[in-house]
């Protein structure tokens, strides 16, 4: 059998690279699509994944426009292969109380978080139910199941992706597809550490395990929910929070 292939939207940010190298680690070839203006974080990034010799390579792609995945999704079906593995996680973060919020900082964000889910899934679910086989993950976020002060643009789309999660493995569940969510604690990632340092310090304070999570963590979960042996798992959220919820 040639090998799987994967796109990993938001590849190059903090928890893609991880799911990058985890998935090329299990033998899949991964495409880590992410915007092509990070010039920085794309050199950081070949160099942190130069040893998987052509394993993982970069395409540019910004996933909230919908014409961009289509051309993305060509373009790596005409050099790699079809996708059998969609991970979904491209993300920002706007945040702000709502009272401040402007309507720029709610559509930004949704545009990004969950457009892109849409515009990538239409894009690749109708060849893998074709083909009988197809991973979809999408990455939410413990901000999505508890909601968080300053995040209603972003805990609404992370709770969407959820739903979106629940109703499309519905409709693929009989094809070889399974699609679910993995929802992602607080992590050692660039994202995490913009947050206030006194205000992430309190969030840690809440974590039974007393401490960020590794973005390894995280990648762990994608490859065990991606694997070929994964099909009875669909519809699922897998929260990866360091028992945050038992805090409640
Ligand atoms: N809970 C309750 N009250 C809070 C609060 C909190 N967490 N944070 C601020 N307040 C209060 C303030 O004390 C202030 O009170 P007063 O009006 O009486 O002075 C009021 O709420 C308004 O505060 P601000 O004007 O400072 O609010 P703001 O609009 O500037 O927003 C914030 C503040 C930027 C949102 C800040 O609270 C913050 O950074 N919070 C953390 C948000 C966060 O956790 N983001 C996660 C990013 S990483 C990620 O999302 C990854 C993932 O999936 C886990």
């Amino acid at each position: 059998m040639s090998k799987r292939v994967a796109i990993v939207t938001g590849g190059i940010g903090g928890l893609g690279t991880a799911i990058c190298k985890q998935l090329a680690q299990d033998g899949r070839q991964v495409i880590a699509a992410d915007l092509g203006s990070r010039q920085e974080r794309l050199a950081a990034f070949r160099e942190e994944t130069r040893e998987y010799n052509g394993n993982i390579v970069f395409a540019p792609a910004d996933i909230s426009k919908y014409d961009d995945c289509a051309a993305l999704v060509n373009h790596v079906a005409e050099k790699y292969g079809s996708a059998d593995i969609v991970v979904n996680a491209a993300g920002i973060t706007r945040d702000t109380s709502l009272k401040k919020m402007s309507q720029a900082q709610w559509t930004d964000l949704m545009h990004v978080n969950l457009d892109g889910v849409f515009n990538m899934c239409r894009n690749t679910v109708d060849g893998m139910t074709e083909r009988g086989f197809g991973r979809i993950v999408n990455i939410s976020s413990v901000n999505g199941q508890t909601g968080q002060f300053g995040q209603t643009n972003y805990s609404a789309a992370k709770a969407g992706m959820h739903g979106f999660t629940m109703a499309l493995a519905r409709e693929v569940a009989r094809k070889g597809v399974t699609v679910n969510s993995v929802s992602p604690g607080y992590c050692k990632t660039e994202m995490v550490m913009k947050v206030p340092e006194d205000v992430r310090a309190q969030i840690i304070a809440q974590v039974p395990v007393g401490r960020l999570g590794e973005p390894s963590e995280i990648a762990r979960t994608v490859a065990f929910l991606t694997a070929d042996d994964a099909g009875f798992i669909t519809g699922a959220n897998i929260p990866v929070n360091g028992g945050y919820f038992m805090s409640f």
